[in-house]
């Protein structure tokens, strides 16, 4: 197994799993922020009824999940095999939801049927190096398609390549993987260059209450 999957295979061990309902009583629900109940929901995607969209970095699933209960064709890929093993207790079987264990950049170069939309809540666009990822999704996205993701903003002054610790027992080092944090005209300006056009990249407000970081939301079209 890789780094990369033994890390985030220990990070998901520290996570909760998601409620059953949420504040509407809802059994699924898409979340593009570290806050229950908050932020927009799935129009950010722009799908048709019976659109296919790609996940990337789907942790526990349950924003594919959501996708194919309103009867889209949703695949879930992720490097984990601890957080596909959650992602297929829970939502496994569901009509038209998939979950692939693949490195993203390695599903991306695949092929394959293309995709009018593909999405990242905190996952693989925060954790990849946007030159290398960024024209992949471009290319398995049809004309038209949507890219959004969605991440903590920049600590100002502290952008590019980044290092987030994932902590492990006393007597060992955190583990470590590298993610990418760009200001919102960074993104914009990264997403042109690849040629995706409409880009919008802002920073949602935390909802009221102790905690201020806001999330990253970041749209544009392939
Ligand atoms: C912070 S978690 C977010 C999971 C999920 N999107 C959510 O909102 O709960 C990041 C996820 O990205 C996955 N990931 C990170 N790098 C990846 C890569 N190169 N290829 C596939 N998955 C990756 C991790 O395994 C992890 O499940």
């Amino acid at each position: 197994m890789t780094e990369t999957a033994i890390a985030w295979n220990t990070y998901s061990q520290q996570r909760p799993e998601r409620r059953p309902v949420n504040a509407a009583g809802e059994t699924t629900w898409f979340n593009w922020t570290q806050y229950a109940d908050h932020g927009p929901g799935v129009e950010l995607l722009d799908l048709r009824p019976d659109g296919r969209v790609l996940d990337l970095g789907c942790g526990k699933g349950g924003n594919a999940a959501h996708l194919a209960t309103l009867g889209l064709d949703a695949v879930g890929v992720d490097v984990s095999p601890v957080q596909l093993r959650a992602a297929e207790e829970r939502w496994g079987g569901a009509p038209g939801l998939e979950f692939r264990r693949a490195d993203a950049l390695a599903y991306l170069q695949e092929g394959g049927e293309d995709f009018d939309a593909v999405y990242s809540v905190y996952g693989v666009v925060w954790f990849t190096d946007p030159a290398a990822l960024l024209p992949l999704v471009r290319d398995r996205l049809r004309p038209g398609g949507t890219l959004a993701f969605s991440q903590r903003p920049p600590v100002e002054g502290c952008y590019g390549c980044q290092a987030s610790y994932i902590p492990r027992g006393e007597d060992e080092d955190p583990l470590v993987v590298k993610r990418w944090d760009y200001e919102p005209h960074v993104w914009i300006s990264l997403l042109r260059e690849t040629g995706f056009t409409d880009v919008t990249a802002q920073v949602l407000p935390a909802p009221p209450g102790n905690r201020k970081t806001g999330t990253l939301i970041v749209t544009a079209r392939g």
